[in-house]
């Protein structure tokens, strides 16, 4: 079964890219990392998701976040339909922000679980459906979403979901649902209460459930 599970090591894969060939690991570098992928070029959905996100460049940047796209058309394909992309982010003329992998003979995106088996080309062959891998500095995956080539993925949720890996990378907490930057975080429940008040400076509260267990604890970090 073709696809990475979390907490496995992403492939060093070398690819060629817009911005030449590359080999993973190097490009990452000490960086966390974003691969997002798309069915085709010159797609309407996939200019609107390139064009937000290269707007969402500095976002990224702030995150130390290095952002790599990929279809399955080619460097030279990619290069023309970037001149749409960067149009369409009212920023003609600027190149894209960030490389596309060309995955012109689909081996990769057969490796990481990619294709969407429901969206095909003219000539019958499957397109790469919208994933979305966020990867570690340690160069493990952290984060996968999948979505069907007919919708359009959230960059808004995307900012968010690193927001969250990266706070509970460094500290032990958990964030819950619809959580926010700023907003209060959960301790994990495999930290006992005296470490817990120890670690949290801002204290720990306790939410009481009709269980009596002690499990819904919160701090402000
Ligand atoms: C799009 O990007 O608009 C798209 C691509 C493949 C199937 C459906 C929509």
């Amino acid at each position: 079964m073709p696809g990475i599970l979390l907490g496995e090591l992403f492939p060093n894969f070398e690819a060629d890219t817009t911005s030449g060939r590359i080999k993973f690991h190097d490009f990452l570098g000490d960086s966390w990392g974003i691969l997002f992928s798309h069915p085709a070029d010159y797609t309407p959905v996939c200019t609107t998701e390139l064009a937000r996100a290269a707007k969402l460049t500095d976002e990224f940047k702030k995150r130390g976040v290095k952002m790599i796209a990929l279809s399955i058309d080619s460097v030279e394909d990619h290069k023309n339909w970037s001149k749409d992309v960067m149009a369409y982010a009212n920023e003609a003329g600027s190149p894209l922000p960030f490389p596309i992998i060309a995955d012109e003979k689909r081996e990769l995106s057969v490796q990481l679980g990619m294709l969407d088996p429901d969206e095909r080309n003219k000539a019958g062959l499957p397109l790469t459906a919208r994933c979305v891998f966020v990867i570690g500095p340690d160069k493990k995956l952290k984060l996968s979403i999948l979505y069907p080539a007919t919708t359009g993925r959230n960059f808004d949720e995307i900012l968010r979901v690193i927001d969250s890996l990266q706070l509970t990378a460094q500290k032990k907490v958990a964030t819950p649902v619809d959580w926010k930057p700023g907003e209060k975080v959960m301790v994990v429940p495999s930290l006992p209460d005296s470490e817990a008040t120890a670690l949290f400076p801002n204290g720990v509260t306790t939410k009481e459930m009709p269980s009596g267990k002690k499990y819904l604890r919160y701090t402000q970090i």
